[in-house]
């Protein structure tokens, strides 16, 4: 399948396809040389299909997890970005989940000054959601994603079999946003995890997906308005993942738990609660409530004295609202 995605800085295709990692060289087809940045959870076995194919190309590998989405690994990829001799003409090709295409998409976005990049994304969380849209960054200073940029990538090729190598945690974490995308936009899909196969149907929920975020940022890609939608349960849910930090919950679970935090409808979150816990995924969890909302706060999102929210009313219908930040307290 091929979704073209007309950013406003650049038109892109996003292809699905099972097996697509082992000829990724044939969709990508560009002359210069090519640049590959992966991370060591990886596993070996899709990062060999990727550098076979480009047998002379540098691969970077850096340590896995958030805590290496910084400036120092920021620093160390464009250092062998220089030493490899990178120029404008060439690209970059990410192969990883949101760590590395963050990191990636970032190095691209201001190594001299811009250059392109490929994203195949290799988690559920990044095939869903985080490969496209353009969004890259770093964590710095303690708050997620505070330095970054809008860079949109040149081509995504989507593999849901590498999915099978994800352990269960990482996989159904990613589905949180799948979860996410249904409340908010797309009932059907919602329906797809009230029942007991879901995972059969994983290339139908990664394509509804896409759809859902290509729309999204379609018209909106500075989110500015729509795009904000995109953001239902990340208000709570970025305090719980800084309260918890690196080694607590997964950015997927905390938007779970945020979810669950504001929705009005009972109804709805009654539903929302038997589809978590059947993806594994937490429904209550303990933490200090000011220590939380201190942690909201310094969040970009908080704009003085309200925060935008999304709200959910009818499933398929999620809508932006203004809460002051004394309600957004009194949930906690
Ligand atoms: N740019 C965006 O729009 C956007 C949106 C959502 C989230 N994010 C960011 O994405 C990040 C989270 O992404 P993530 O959940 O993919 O985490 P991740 O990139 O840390 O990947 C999770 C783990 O799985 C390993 N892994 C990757 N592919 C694998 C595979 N096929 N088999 C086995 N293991 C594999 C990784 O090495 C890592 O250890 C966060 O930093 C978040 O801020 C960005
Ligand atoms: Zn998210």
């Amino acid at each position: 399948m091929k979704i073209e995605m007309h950013a406003e800085s650049k038109t892109y295709p996003i292809y699905l396809e099972r097996g697509i990692l082992k000829k990724a060289k044939e969709y990508i087809g560009r002359s210069g040389k090519v640049f590959l940045i992966s991370d060591d959870g990886v596993p070996e076995q899709w990062r060999n299909l990727l550098q076979k194919q480009y047998p002379s190309a540098s691969m970077y590998v850096f340590k896995n997890g958030e805590a290496s989405k910084n400036f120092d690994t920021l620093q160390d990829i464009l250092k062998a970005m220089q030493k490899a001799h990178v120029s404008r003409k060439d690209s970059v090709i990410a192969l990883g989940g949101g760590v590395v295409g963050d990191m990636a998409g970032f190095a691209s976005a201001i190594y001299m000054r811009g250059i392109p990049y490929i994203n195949i994304p290799t988690t559920s969380l990044s095939q869903i959601d985080s490969s496209i849209g353009g969004k890259t960054a770093i964590d710095f200073n303690g708050v997620k994603n505070c330095v970054g940029a809008f860079w949109q990538p040149d081509m995504v090729l989507v593999d849901p079999e590498v999915l099978t190598t994800l352990t269960p945690r990482h996989f159904h974490n990613g589905l949180a946003e799948a979860v996410k995308e249904g409340l908010i936009k797309d009932e059907k899909l919602f329906e797809i995890f009230e029942r007991d196969d879901y995972a059969d149907h994983i290339d139908e929920i990664i394509a509804r997906c896409l759809n859902i975020k290509k729309n999204v940022v379609e018209h909106d890609e500075k989110e500015t308005g729509e795009r904000k939608l995109l953001n239902f349960g990340h208000t709570y849910g970025h305090g719980l993942e800084s309260y918890f930090g690196m080694d607590g919950y997964y950015h997927g679970e905390c938007v779970g738990l945020g979810m669950l935090k504001i929705l009005n409808n009972k109804e709805i979150k009654d539903r929302l609660v038997k589809v978590l816990e059947r993806l594994q995924l937490p429904v209550t969890c303990e933490y200090d409530a000011d220590a939380v909302f201190q942690l909201m706060m310094n969040d970009k999102k908080a704009d003085h004295d309200h925060i935008s929210i999304v709200q959910v009313d009818e499933i398929g219908n999620g809508y932006v609202e203004d809460w002051s930040n004394e309600k957004i307290r009194e949930r906690l």
